[in-house]
C-alpha cells in the first residue's frame, strides 16, 4: 500500500513507478477530504508513504493525514520523498510523526526530480527537465529493489527536524495567492487545490484558507498563467509533471 501526496504530478509518477503488482495507491488529500483514515495492509505488502518536501521538511495535509492515521498491519515502512534539491531530510519529521501512530519508519529515500517552488526559484529550463526526468527510473528502480529487499537503516531524529517544520509552518500562507484577468473561469485551481483552500467566487478563484500545503498546483497547473504568487512569479515559466499535463 502506498500512500502519496502531489501537487504538481512528481510525487504521484515517482508512487505509480514504485507500485509493486497488487498494491493499492491512496491520495492521502483525498482521504482526509473524505475523513478516511482507517486502513489495514494486506499481509505480506509494505507500506510506503511518497510526498514532495517542502522547506526540508512534510507537508500540511502529510502531516495532519498521518496525525489521524490509523494503520493495521503497516509491516515494513519506508519513505520516498520527491524534491529539486541534492539533499533530503525530511525523514526524521515523518518518522516522529509516524512514531506519535504507534509506527515504524525502517528506510527513507528521495528521488530528486524538477523543482516546482516558482515562487523561489526559477524552475529548470524544459530541456534540463526532460533530463531530470529521464533520471528519475534508474533512480526509483534502485529504491524498488531495496524496498523489496526490505532494506532498514537508522534514521535520526534531530532538532532541526522541529525547526524546519516551523519554518515550513511561517511560509505555507496563501495571502500573497492572486488571480490577474487572464482568468478563464474553468474552475481546475479549485478542483485540483489537495488543500480545499480555494473556492470559486464569480467564476474566479479565492483563497478561503489563510493556509494551505503551497503545494503550489494551483500556479503550476493553471492552463493560462493566470494565478501569480505576489509579485515573484511573474514572467516565470511553470512546471507541471508530464504525468498531470
Ligand atoms: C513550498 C515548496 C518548498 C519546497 N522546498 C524544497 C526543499 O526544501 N528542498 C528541495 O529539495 N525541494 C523543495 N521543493 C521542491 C519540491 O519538493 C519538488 O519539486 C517536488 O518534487 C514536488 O513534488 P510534486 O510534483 O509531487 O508536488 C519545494 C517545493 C515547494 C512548492
Amino acid at each position: 500500500m502506498i500512500f502519496y501526496f502531489t501537487g504538481t504530478g512528481n510525487s504521484l509518477a515517482a508512487a505509480r513507478k514504485l507500485l509493486v503488482k497488487g498494491e493499492q495507491l491512496i491520495d492521502m488529500a483525498e482521504a482526509r477530504r473524505k475523513g478516511q483514515f482507517r486502513f489495514t495492509v494486506p499481509k505480506g505488502e509494505r507500506t510506503g508513504f511518497v510526498y514532495p518536501e517542502y522547506c526540508s521538511s512534510v507537508g500540511a495535509t502529510v502531516r495532519d493525514f498521518i496525525e489521524h492515521l490509523e494503520l493495521e498491519n503497516a509491516g515494513y515502512v519506508y519513505a520516498v520523498a520527491t524534491l529539486g534539491g541534492k539533499h533530503s531530510i525530511s525523514a526524521g519529521f515523518l518518522k516522529k510523526l509516524l512514531k506519535q501512530r504507534g509506527l515504524p519508519l525502517h528506510n527513507a529515500f528521495y528521488v530528486r526530480m524538477p523543482d516546482n517552488c516558482i515562487i523561489y526559484l526559477v524552475p529548470p529550463s524544459e530541456k534540463e527537465c526532460a533530463e531530470i526526468l529521464d533520471s528519475v527510473n534508474g533512480q526509483i528502480l534502485k529504491i524498488r529493489e531495496e524496498i523489496v529487499h526490505r532494506t532498514s537503516r537508522a534514521i535520526p531524529m534531530r532538532l532541526r527536524d522541529q525547526m524546519m517544520q516551523k519554518c515550513y509552518l511561517l511560509m505555507n500562507r496563501t495571502k500573497p495567492f492572486r488571480v490577474t484577468d487572464a482568468c478563464i473561469h474553468c474552475g481546475k485551481c479549485e478542483k485540483n487545490c489537495p488543500s480545499q483552500a480555494i473556492r470559486t467566487e464569480n467564476g474566479k478563484p479565492v483563497w478561503v484558507s489563510p493556509r494551505c500545503d503551497l503545494c503550489l498546483g494551483c500556479i503550476n497547473r493553471c492552463p493560462v498563467q493566470a494565478i501569480e504568487y505576489g509579485s515573484k512569479t511573474v514572467g516565470r515559466s511553470r512546471y507541471v509533471n508530464p504525468i498531470l499535463r
